[in-house]
């Protein structure tokens, strides 16, 4: 399973980029609004600056809402960089624009998937990745997890290369269930990667066996 950070905070893509298991980075117009980024110039700048950490996949966002405008946007967003995966909102002129983007040989990243249905359209269009947001499902009571497992049957029946990317991912347990249901990508905040490293259990018992270390060199002095 491929590791994505869900920022556009470089401190955080360097901490996530040393830790040597990340994948991606996602970012999103809140995302890129949270840093202060505005401003054509500033956006393509910061995307430059977060290419320059990460070895590959930086979904970068269009703005537009209509065909012809997601086109440019995108054509303009994927000639930053050939790390950048254009990100295309599920409508109506985005799946036309995923069609057409593919078509050209530039990867995309369908976002704000709520349905199987929008996933399987996308997949149709050529779509890179789906983003299914479990999180905002889960906060209006609704399974988010289901929605993965659906899109998984649905992907393995017709062979669709398009891959899951598990996103809306609010903490560890999100991002080891999504894994258990063979999502291909989840994409999280830093705080619920490195909660992955936690146990108790570790830490006491890394500190019981360097006690144990110290009690049999001091015997031997
Ligand atoms: C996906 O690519 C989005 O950036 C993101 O996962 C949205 O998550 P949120 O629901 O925490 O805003």
């Amino acid at each position: 399973m491929k590791f994505f950070i869900d920022t556009a905070n470089l401190d955080q893509i360097k901490e996530a980029q040393d830790l040597g298991v990340l994948d991606g980075v996602t970012t999103n117009p809140s995302l890129m609004a949270k840093e202060g980024i505005t401003g054509d110039d500033n956006v393509i700048k910061h995307y430059k600056a977060i290419c320059g950490i990460v070895d590959n996949n930086v979904s970068a966002e269009v703005i537009s809402t209509t065909y012809e405008e997601m086109i440019k946007e995108g054509e303009a967003l994927a000639k930053i960089d050939s790390k950048i995966v254009v990100k295309i909102p599920m409508i109506k002129d985005g799946v036309k624009a995923i069609k057409y983007l593919s078509s050209k040989g530039i990867r995309t990243n369908c976002t704000l998937i709520f349905s199987p249905g929008q996933a399987l359209l996308a997949a149709k269009a050529g779509a890179s990745y789906v983003s299914p947001f479990l999180g905002r499902l889960d906060d209006i009571s609704t399974d988010g997890l289901q929605l993965i497992e659906d899109i998984r049957l649905i992907f393995d029946n017709y062979q669709y290369e398009t891959e899951i990317l598990a996103a809306s991912i609010r903490g560890p347990l999100h991002i080891v269930n999504c894994a258990k249901l063979g999502a291909d990508v989840i994409t999280a905040p830093l705080s619920a990667i490195t909660a992955l490293l936690k146990h108790p259990l570790t830490d006491s018992g890394l500190a019981q066996f360097l006690a144990d270390h110290d009690k049999a060199a001091k015997a031997a002095k």
